[in-house]
């Protein structure tokens, strides 16, 4: 056991698409912070790999494989969640894709997905936690929105500005609608973070000129989203509906 803290105790969170990147940081920061964590992913085996390393050193985590623009797949990683922890307080829709198509070459079925998983993803699994938490009257889900839905996107096309601007209304509405019962809900906007997502679209050559052009000259940390992550998930009862820049300065509105 190496726990770190206990901001969590007593806490039970799902986190989406943590089999790698900013999701499997996270998930390994709430199991630090003394929750019990569900580490959901499309991929079976990086989800596993990572509730393995967790439960190697915190306490156990569950894998859960589950395609976010599934309900069958939501639903079932919301009970078997509250089979195997009994409730949930922390969402954290995390899971996302991000293609560079420029506008004239993306086809509907491309456009489609890319806002099923980061928008329509986002909803169903919020859809499907409101419940347990109002029940509880209490509850935090947190957002992976992106400096693309509060300007355009750096790397990704038309469909993921659309999609990271969508995930911004749609925590809003939420929020409004859950205020009522102790659900605050928020929305995290990355800049440039240095995760596999990140790699997949850049050369070295283009991320150091990205690097050179930010007020902080480099890339962010997925643990520096992490630490915000964990904020709003602990220590946001009178914060709901933000959108919350984490960028280097990079942006700044
Ligand atoms: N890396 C960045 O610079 C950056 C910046 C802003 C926002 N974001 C957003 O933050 C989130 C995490 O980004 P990352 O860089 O860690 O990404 P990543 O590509 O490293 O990891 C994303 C994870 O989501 C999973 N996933 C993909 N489709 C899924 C689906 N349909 N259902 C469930 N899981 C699915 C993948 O298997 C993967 O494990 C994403 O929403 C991304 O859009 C990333």
């Amino acid at each position: 056991m190496k726990r770190s803290g206990n901001r969590l105790s007593n806490q039970v969170a799902i986190v989406t698409g943590a089999g790698q990147g900013m999701g499997a940081t996270m998930a390994k920061l709430i199991a630090e912070e003394g929750g019990q964590v569900v580490v959901s992913d499309i991929n079976q085996e990086k989800a596993s790999v990572i509730a393995d390393e967790i439960s190697e050193t915190e306490t156990q985590a569950l894998a859960v494989q589950a395609d976010v623009t599934r309900e069958e797949d939501v639903k079932a990683m919301v009970e078997t969640t509250i089979e195997h922890y009994g409730t949930i307080s922390i969402l954290v829709n995390n899971a996302g894709i991000l293609y560079p198509t420029r506008i004239e070459q993306i086809t509907k079925a491309e456009w489609d997905r890319v806002l099923e998983v980061n928008l329509t993803g986002t909803f169903l699994c919020s859809q499907m936690v409101l419940k347990t938490m109002k029940k509880n009257r209490y509850g935090r889900i947190v957002n992976m929105s992106s400096s693309a839905g509060r300007s355009v996107s750096t790397l990704g096309g038309a469909h993921y500005t659309a999609a990271k601007a969508g995930v911004l209304g749609l925590s809003r509405a939420l929020a409004k609608e859950m205020a009522p019962f102790g659900i605050t809900v928020n929305a995290i906007c990355p800049g440039l973070i240095d995760t596999e997502m990140v790699q997949a679209e850049c050369t070295p050559e283009r991320i150091s000129a990205y690097e050179a052009s930010f007020p902080i000259p480099r890339l962010g940390r997925p643990d520096e989203v992490a630490q915000l992550m964990l904020f709003l998930a602990t220590d946001s009862a009178y914060i709901t509906g933000a959108s919350i820049d984490i960028n280097g300065g990079d942006l700044m509105i």
